[in-house]
């Protein structure tokens, strides 16, 4: 994650809703049981963790962002703030869930390690997060347009992306036996536009700018990515990459 990204929960509300909507598929893999205990890992303002607990599974959420926290209890979710490799859970959950989480989160070993303490012996571990190449063009304009200003966008950004390789390795390293593991081209509409979500998704890097550089520096990338990424209409289609897994702790 950027140093300082900020999760503001309003705007995350307004632009980044269709994170939660697009999560149907990853929802099917877990297969939710009524009673079981299942923990939402990065589960922000809680609107899928609302969702899963509908099906009857008991649910827990954790998620480092104060923000995030306080909106998710607003739902009546019983939620932690904690970051993910700091959780001091051991053996309760039967299932861990993660959705668009676990690419804020370099350092996987850590995760993973708590993710095997908390889970049951057989316990699966289900999530979807961005894969190799994942906003792809979207980063390269970024990285082009920051690096007149001095910034190594992609460097501040230290965002996680595995190959299916890659994250597979970290899994059986961990301790988990890999049931599937997809590498899925997603472009995925945004209603709000590419300005909004680098608002929301890249305020930790263009905070790093003065308030007049960083509304040229928005100008500049939305500039260079419009005849990629948005259609003669002006619609806006990000170029999303899902890893999407199955795992069961050993
Ligand atoms: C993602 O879900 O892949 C993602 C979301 C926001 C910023 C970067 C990546």
């Amino acid at each position: 994650m950027f140093p300082g990204q900020v999760w503001d929960a309003a705007a995350y509300a307004a632009t980044g809703r269709f994170v939660a909507d697009l999560a149907g598929d990853v929802v099917e893999l877990l297969a939710p049981r009524p009673g079981e205990a299942i923990l939402d890992l990065g589960c922000g303002d809680g609107v899928l963790t609302e969702r899963l607990a509908a099906t009857g599974a008991v649910m827990t959420g954790v998620d480092a962002s104060a923000g995030m926290v306080a909106q998710a209890r607003a739902r009546g979710l019983n939620v932690q703030q904690v970051s993910a490799d700091a959780m001091g859970y051991a053996g309760e959950f039967d299932a861990m869930f993660s959705n668009a989480a676990l690419h804020w989160m370099p350092d996987a070993k850590a995760v993973l390690a708590a993710v095997h303490r908390a889970l049951r012996p057989g316990g699966r571990f289900v999530a979807e997060m961005g894969g190799q190449g994942n906003i792809a063009a979207i980063r390269t304009a970024l990285q082009a347009v920051l690096s007149r200003f001095g910034i190594d966008a992609e460097a501040a950004a230290v965002s996680f992306y595995p190959s299916p390789a890659e994250y597979r390795r970290l899994l059986q390293d961990a301790g988990f036996t890999v049931r599937s593991m997809e590498l899925i081209p997603r472009p995925t509409p945004l209603p709000a536009g590419m300005e909004a979500w680098l608002s929301t998704f890249r305020n930790g890097v263009l905070d790093l700018l003065t308030p007049e550089d960083r509304v040229k520096a928005v100008a500049d990338t939305v500039t260079l990515l419009r005849p990629i990424l948005a259609d003669a209409d002006g619609n806006w289609t990000a170029d999303y990459v899902r890893l999407r897994f199955a795992a069961v702790r050993d």
